[in-house]
């Protein structure tokens, strides 16, 4: 059966264990530039309709060191941006690629897509969720405290799509997570119940507060995300203003243990979500972060490839 990875409920407590666990062998098996064959006679295409860094490249480079042939589509050089229906491309490419890494505005993309084009379909980014974060993120902590189970995230910032992934992945490895939000900017009711639901078996505790403070305390990891996410950029002045605060500096690292963790998905704005001093500090694992990216796409790869 076709798997698409849209949402990180798609993934049991046992898969997406699974997944951390092989990004963590990939990251062995792809040292020192070393390649595999489990990509071997795959086309993937990797369709963009919003700026990327790392989810991009790292995608892109893992195929490539996967013996896959990556393509990038950019939504704006195709028809979809002259008003071409999501459905009729998806068909198109059902036709020509073996699996799909799309970065979109809307989930309701990705669902077409992974309808019409009837192939693996990988959320690289929506409105509501970052799936993909979350298995180079898991990876980094299993790395920095050997473990995952049992330990306290504090996330400090918007109830955006990072956070509801965040909950989902908290909930799903038996971490406990308390978010730090405004008021008008807590996440979603809808997703705080769905991770709630999914951590009855994990016993993970999930929080919604409004003190940042409140939520660093005791905290193995401080995360932490832009104030204004892209597509929000109109909303940019307001956002600004409801978030002040809502920041990890030396001050909040207090609040958490002592051996606490910085982490951050990036890009990062100094003086705003994050101070310099707390991202280049030694606390800070944003960088491997980024860089585990590449770990993350492989093993998710790896697992839909195996399922086609
Ligand atoms: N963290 C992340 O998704 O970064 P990019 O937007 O650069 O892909
Ligand atoms: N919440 C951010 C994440 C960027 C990786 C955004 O959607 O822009």
């Amino acid at each position: 059966m076709v798997f698409s990875l849209l949402s990180v409920a798609d993934l049991s407590s046992k898969e997406f264990v699974g997944l951390i666990d092989d990004a963590k062998r990939m990251k062995s098996a792809m040292a020192r530039g070393r390649r595999t064959t489990d990509l071997k006679n795959m086309v993937v295409g990797i369709l963009f309709e919003k700026p990327s860094t790392r989810t991009r490249t790292s995608f892109q480079a893992a195929a490539i060191r996967m013996g896959g042939d990556p393509i990038y589509l950019s939504a704006s050089e195709l028809q979809l941006s002259r008003g071409e229906p999501v459905k009729d491309v998806a068909r198109m490419l059902g036709g020509w690629l073996d699996i799909i890494v799309a970065r979109v505005y809307s989930q309701d993309t990705l669902v077409q897509l992974a309808e019409y084009s009837k192939l693996p379909v990988i959320n690289a980014l929506s409105n509501i969720e970052h799936p993909t974060q979350m298995i180079s993120d898991f990876l980094t902590i299993l790395e920095s405290k050997g473990r995952i189970e049992g330990l306290k995230m504090a996330y400090i910032g918007d109830g955006n799509n990072v956070a509801n992934s965040l909950m989902l992945s908290c909930a799903l490895t038996g971490m406990d997570l308390s978010i730090a939000s405004p008021n008008g900017y807590k996440p979603s009711g809808e997703y705080v119940k769905k991770a709630k639901r999914l951590s009855a078996s994990t016993r993970s505790k999930i929080e919604i507060v409004t003190k940042p403070a409140e939520a660093a305390k005791d905290a193995d990891i401080l995360y932490t995300d832009v104030w204004v996410s892209m597509g929000e950029e109109k909303e940019a002045a307001r956002r600004l203003r409801a978030f002040k605060g809502y920041q990890i500096n030396s001050s909040l690292l207090k609040y958490a243990k002592s051996d606490a963790i910085v982490m951050h998905c990036l890009p990062a704005h100094r003086g705003l979500e994050i101070t310099d001093d707390a991202i280049e500090g030694k606390q800070s694992v944003a960088w491997v972060q980024g860089i585990n990216k590449l770990y993350g796409a492989a093993s998710v790869m790896k697992f839909i490839a195996k399922h086609k």
